[in-house]
């Protein structure tokens, strides 16, 4: 019997060639990552095998990290942490659109809307996009919780691959907390403590003391990105609400970026 497919269809041939090109290269990397097989491609569809199991929740958010962080590592042993955040990344298999670059536009179109008052102002924006050129770099693939199957005893399954950029280490975790707590709500403070540790684990020589000042950061980031979103696809709660540190740390962070320039 062959297996039953999930299959996705998308508006041109061009998007799937770019999903189908991100999926071959993090398959390649051969990490230690659950990855659906991919069972058939058309011009219009990419059919994968049908993977049991439900979004990611609260209490899967240390298996996921770890997840990510094992990818990140072994991209960045395969030559991505030969790469530069704010530039496209080249390879024979694969173009990865820079960390800035492409996120600039929108990040300033939402602050702007945001109005006073909001942690992250233009300047800090600026900024911290700069900034994201000199931290150490590994992927971002959309690490909302549904893009991520968990089922009972077995490692969790990252799905959905259409876009794919670099970013800096810790940005794809500041995502998954934020659509986490945003569709589940309030993290306990043990739960961000144990998901970050994981990420961590797998990443020994990228992420030292400032790495919650940068996940503080990023966090804003996504909430500005994410805020259109509040009351679709499952998020319910807005990121002040529900954010699991004090919003004058928030603050503080947003302004290292620019004094340290
Ligand atoms: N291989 C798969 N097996 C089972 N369900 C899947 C698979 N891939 C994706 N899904 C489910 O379908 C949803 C939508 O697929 P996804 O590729 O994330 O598309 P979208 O671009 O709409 O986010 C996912 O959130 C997940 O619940
Ligand atoms: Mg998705």
């Amino acid at each position: 019997m062959s297996p039953a497919r999930f299959i996705k269809r998308y508006r041109s041939p061009a998007e799937v060639d770019t999903a189908l090109a991100h999926y071959r290269w993090l398959l390649s990397l051969g990490a230690d990552v659950g990855l659906p097989r991919l069972l058939e491609h058309t011009p219009w569809t990419l059919e994968f095998e049908h993977v049991s199991g439900r979004a990611a929740e609260l209490g899967d958010l240390p298996a996921v990290a770890s997840a990510l962080g094992r990818l990140h590592h072994t991209a960045r042993q395969r030559g991505l942490a030969q790469a530069m955040a704010n530039s496209r990344y080249i390879t024979s298999d694969v173009i990865l659109d820079a960390f800035a670059g492409p996120r600039r536009r929108r990040l300033h179109e939402l602050c702007a809307v945001q109005g006073a008052g909001a942690p992250l102002s233009h300047e800090a924006i600026g900024a911290w996009l700069d900034h994201a050129a000199m931290l150490p770099v590994a992927l971002y693939k959309d690490a909302n919780p549904r893009n991520v199957l968990v089922a009972d005893y077995r490692e969790p399954v990252l799905v959905d691959f259409d876009s794919l950029t670099l970013a800096p280490v810790g940005y794809d975790l500041a995502k998954l907390l934020v659509t986490t707590a945003m569709t589940g709500g309030d993290l306990p403070p043990r739960v961000v403590e144990e998901t970050i540790t994981a990420y961590a684990q797998e990443l020994p020589d990228t992420l030292d003391h400032s790495r919650r000042t940068e996940l503080t950061v990023w966090a804003e980031f996504h909430h500005l990105l994410t805020l259109p979103y509040l009351g679709h696809h499952g998020y319910r709660y807005p990121w002040p609400a529900v954010r699991p540190w004090p919003a004058g740390e928030v603050h503080d962070a947003a302004g290292t970026a620019e004094r340290n320039l």
